[in-house]
């Protein structure tokens, strides 16, 4: 079975991409970040997903800020908790206590060539590992992010939530020298839990299935008032998919450009999708050397029946 590790911030989709890992893929640890709410609020959310399905993970915090602009504002979208909508438990264990980004270095130095690294949240804690383990990447079998968009954004007209809220983070993440797997808007857009998703949570019976329902009806209500997408996007589980049921979504290899500089712009990923390069290249035609497997196409139904 896969080892993973999950990087997060949840919020009602991180929150189902941790049960999704847990129950199919072998998750070694959690770490957490900033970004739908604040550190400790995330942190708590992770913790109480845990306690609830009874899951023996380790949760790790980690950075609670970006690593070069200010902190972020709170975020209202998951709610004054990160992760409003149902009584999750409170949580019955603590975290580690070990720095997220030192849990990622010791998990993947642990089993060279076995861990997938799964990020759903700002890409601080990544960054971090990055900038103190050098050979992380060389370490890794895979490095999947939900994050970025190759058309419309959520926070600016281009950029996504997750790599905006961090984009030097952003940066060298897609710098680090291995493929990153981006699950970006233009396909976590396509997988809504809808009304009938809901009801089949509550109608599971369990507490499990219950808390996730409210959750996630709470979410698609809010998701549905501010981007009218008629659901709630599972954007997060569209990271954690291409290792349970890769036949579901497609990638292609290009080169990913995070834009820092630009104001109106910044954390906008910029994806050479052009294939018309095979003439001479004049300087304005250049493509960069991949650095990514952006996902292109999804079976957005079939995620999210999986998923639920
Ligand atoms: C991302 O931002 C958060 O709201 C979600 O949890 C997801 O990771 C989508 O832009
Ligand atoms: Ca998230």
């Amino acid at each position: 079975m896969t080892r993973v590790l999950i990087d997060c911030d949840p919020g009602h989709d991180d929150a189902m991409a941790i049960l999704y890992a847990a129950k199919h893929l072998d998750l070694v640890a959690i770490t957490t970040v900033h970004g739908n709410a604040p550190l400790e609020d995330t942190t708590r959310n992770a913790l109480s997903v845990c306690t609830l399905a009874k899951l023996n993970v380790p949760v790790s915090a980690g950075a609670d800020r970006p690593l070069v602009q200010a902190k972020l504002q709170k975020q209202t979208l998951h709610g004054k908790s990160g992760i409003d909508g149902a009584d999750l438990p409170v949580p019955d264990r603590d975290v580690t206590g070990e720095h997220a980004a030192l849990t990622i270095i010791r998990e993947a130095k642990r089993s060279p060539g076995e861990l997938v690294l799964i990020a759903v949240g700002p890409m601080t804690n990544l960054a971090l590992a990055l900038r103190l383990e050098p050979k992380l990447p060389e370490l890794l079998k895979g490095l999947s992010i939900m994050g970025g968009s190759t058309t419309i954004g959520n926070v600016t007209p281009t950029a996504e939530f997750n790599l905006w809220a961090d984009p030097e983070a952003a940066a060298a993440v897609f710098a680090c020298g291995i493929p990153v797997m981006m699950a970006g808007l233009n396909i976590t857009r396509q997988a809504l839990i809808r009304e009938p998703h809901v009801a089949r949570m509550r109608a599971s019976g369990g507490p499990v299935g219950k808390a996730m329902g409210d959750l996630q009806e709470f979410y698609a209500r809010r998701s549905n008032a501010v981007y009218g997408l008629g659901g709630a996007p599972m954007h997060d589980s569209c990271a954690v998919v291409p290792f349970v049921h890769p036949e579901l979504i497609k990638h292609r290899e290009c080169h990913v450009h995070m834009e820092l500089a630009s104001p109106e712009v910044r954390g906008t990923t910029v994806c050479d999708l052009r294939t018309f390069l095979s003439e001479p290249a004049g300087a304005t035609r250049r493509q960069l050397p991949a650095n990514a497997l952006v996902a292109l196409e999804i079976d957005g139904a079939a995620v999210v029946d999986k998923v639920v």
